[in-house]
């Protein structure tokens, strides 16, 4: 039994920030923002909706898309840095509630950016271990409840959005989750940080006031740890797998920034349009970012049952991963 990513569904909030909407706040304008990162615009949710609002619109269409009940999942894994409580209940617990799903584990993991590739990780254990046969990863974030919009160096960067998965047996390896490969290191912890309101230095007027309860970075000592550790993870997956670049039908980076993307995709020899990029229209919307591009690539039509996808992600943590998934899906 192996295990499959049997479906992919997206949401995108509706409301959208140009760069331009950028040079009314701070001091920064649409020529630097598209150099740098490669970002136009990214889609804010309304005030009213909260991450598992998001989380839950996701994955009603990657549960239909995947041909079955919703009583047929048995286990809900949501991967965000945007709960929308601090402590509890988790989010995946109120998607579950949403969805009209009970009885079932449910849970978050905290792993930034990463989380969709680690939430992928636990899910391929749990089918292949017969634990469960369907599990359900979410990647969902409302980044703009913990960003400050008065720090022009990290505002301008994140996006809200979720994307969510099918992940369920399957008897043919051709369509299955070949490999994930998961890491991190603390030592990086203060590379991306969001340091107040926790239990550190609880939600307090000082806190408050310092805005400690927003995502601060160090951005570009992360840029170029991004461009090394993503290079050489996905050099020995491949190398474990062996394959080589041309094997992968397409490449499916986080959307950080598209200057990431291209000295990685350039040092690894992927073809542009084997790369898939969603930076620009997004940005970064941290866990949910491969889902929506994986969405994305699906419902332009281009990716096929069987395609071999190699996801590579990088953040908070520091964590890291990547991913070696044929595509099980089927089409539209
Ligand atoms: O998703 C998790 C992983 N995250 C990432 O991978 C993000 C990694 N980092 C990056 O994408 C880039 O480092 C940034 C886009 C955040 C910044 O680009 P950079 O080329 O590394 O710029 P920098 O931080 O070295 O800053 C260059 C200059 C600075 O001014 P001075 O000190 O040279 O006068 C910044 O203050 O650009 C300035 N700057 C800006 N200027 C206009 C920083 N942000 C802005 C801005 N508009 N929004």
């Amino acid at each position: 039994m192996y295990a499959a990513l049997k479906s992919i569904g997206a949401y995108v909030p509706k409301n959208i920030l140009t760069n331009k909407d950028f040079e009314k706040m701070v001091d920064t304008s649409d020529e630097w923002i598209k150099k740098r990162t490669g970002i136009e615009k990214r889609h804010i949710a309304d005030e009213n909706e909260a991450t598992s609002d998001l989380g839950v619109k996701a994955a009603l269409k990657a549960i239909e898309r995947a041909n079955i009940e919703k009583e047929e999942i048995d286990a809900i894994i949501c991967a965000t840095i945007s709960p929308d409580h601090l402590c509890m209940p988790s989010t995946a617990c109120l998607i579950a509630d949403k969805l009209g799903i009970g009885n079932v584990p449910a849970f978050d993991i905290s792993a930034a950016c990463s989380g969709f590739v680690y939430a992928l990780a636990m899910a391929k254990s749990f089918v292949e271990s017969k634990m469960f046969k369907n599990v359900l990863i979410i990647g969902a974030e409302k980044l703009s409840a913990i960003v400050d919009y008065t720090d022009r160096t990290t505002c301008v960067l994140f996006g809200d959005g979720a994307g969510a998965a099918v992940i369920g047996g399957s008897d043919k390896k051709d369509e299955s989750v070949l490999d994930v490969k998961i890491s991190a290191d603390g030592k990086y912890q203060d590379f991306l940080i969001t340091p107040g309101c926790g239990s550190k230095y609880p939600c307090s007027q000082e806190v408050l006031e310092n805005r400690l309860n927003y995502i601060k970075m160090k951005g570009n000592e992360t840029f170029k740890l991004a461009v090394k550790t993503l290079t050489s993870d996905v050099l020995e997956i491949m190398e474990k797998n062996g394959l080589t670049s041309e094997d992968i039908d397409y490449f499916i980076p986080h959307q950080a920034n598209y200057r990431i993307i291209e000295a990685v995709r350039s040092k690894m020899n992927f073809p542009v349009e084997k790369t898939v990029l969603t930076v620009a229209k997004y940005g970064n919307t941290s866990a949910a970012s491969i889902p929506m591009a994986m969405n994305d690539w699906y419902e332009s039509g281009k990716l096929k049952k069987g395609d071999l996808m190699l996801l590579d992600t990088f953040g908070g943590g520091l964590t890291w991963g990547s991913a070696l998934v044929h595509f099980a899906g089927n089409p539209l």
